[in-house]
């Protein structure tokens, strides 16, 4: 590596199971693009330290995963539009001294289902389980695409009125309808996509959605990647089309990877090279 190389890093923990070097060596490779990427451990409680280390060291952003997305927005000086609304952050650019925090994850999960699955958003009805920091991130770019309604339920449904309160004037302003619904509750044979954003696939826990809310006209997609957890096996046999979200991953990543070198990449090799490993 020359000193034009330029150094990046995912910081997470655990960390060991990502993806992220993979994905954006890729990127790198075919752009023609000299970087340098490695996952970093961060103590769970030194996240400031461990990106304060990596500034010193020179390197010029970070992609930032759990648990550490709402911390690094805290650390962060300067925030995207995307960020400021989901008060988390997953990539970070190390410029004059300053952080810049920006988040990718809603882009990434957008892409991948409109344009790897062809699942236009607009005019649909949509159900998003969970209401953690993964389904907040996500919010506002799939309200952006202009679906009719966007159904939020979450095995704490405090939660999700919560987030229906923050985000109602974004709904509003996209003219959807923002939903609260028990899990208990949800309709038959009703929702065109259903996308989880639980972490409860972590531990396989059944999510307790009844077999009838999924349909041979519905895509389930899981945020999870990496096993088929037990949310897309029950849509499975409900005939229900499905996916992990492997494409999100390397969408996300693309769009950091925009932020960081202005190169749009090629996506599709890499999800194909990830699926084939
Ligand atoms: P993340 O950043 O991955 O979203 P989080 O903020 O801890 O992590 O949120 C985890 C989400 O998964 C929450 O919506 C959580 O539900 P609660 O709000 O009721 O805790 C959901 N979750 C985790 N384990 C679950 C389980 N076994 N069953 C149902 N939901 C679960």
């Amino acid at each position: 590596m020359t000193e034009l190389t330029k150094h990046f890093a995912v910081i997470g923990n655990p960390i060991h199971h990502s993806l992220s070097p993979q994905i954006h060596k890729a990127f790198a490779k075919e752009a023609g693009i000299s970087i340098d990427y490695e996952a970093v451990l961060s103590p769970l409680d030194q996240l400031q330290e461990t990106i304060k280390t990596l500034m010193t060291q020179k390197f010029n952003g970070a992609n930032v995963t759990l648990p550490f997305k709402k911390e690094a927005y805290v650390l962060s000086n300067k925030h995207s539009h995307q960020a400021s609304i989901a008060e988390a952050v997953n990539t970070l650019e190390f410029k004059d001294h300053e952080i810049i925090g920006h988040n990718t994850d809603g882009i990434g999960l957008v892409r991948d289902l409109e344009q790897n699955l062809h699942i236009h958003l607009a005019n649909q009805k949509i159900l998003l389980i969970g209401a953690g920091g993964a389904a907040e991130g996500v919010i506002y770019s799939m309200l952006e695409k202009e679906p009719s309604e966007l159904t939020l339920t979450n095995r704490t449904i405090e939660k999700s009125n919560m987030i229906q309160n923050k985000m109602y004037a974004h709904a509003r302003s996209f003219n959807v309808n923002l939903n609260v619904i028990e899990i208990a509750k949800l309709p038959d044979h009703y929702f065109d996509v259903i996308i989880n954003a639980t972490s409860a696939s972590l531990s396989d826990a059944d999510l307790g959605i009844d077999n009838k809310v999924f349909h041979a006209k519905c895509l389930a997609y899981d945020m999870m990647y990496g096993k088929e957890t037990s949310f897309l096996k029950q849509a499975k046999s409900q005939s229900a089309s499905s996916s992990d979200g492997l494409g999100m991953l390397v969408e996300q990543a693309a769009e950091a990877f925009f932020i960081w070198h202005q190169v749009k990449p090629q996506t599709k090799s890499v999800i194909h090279l990830l699926r084939s490993n």
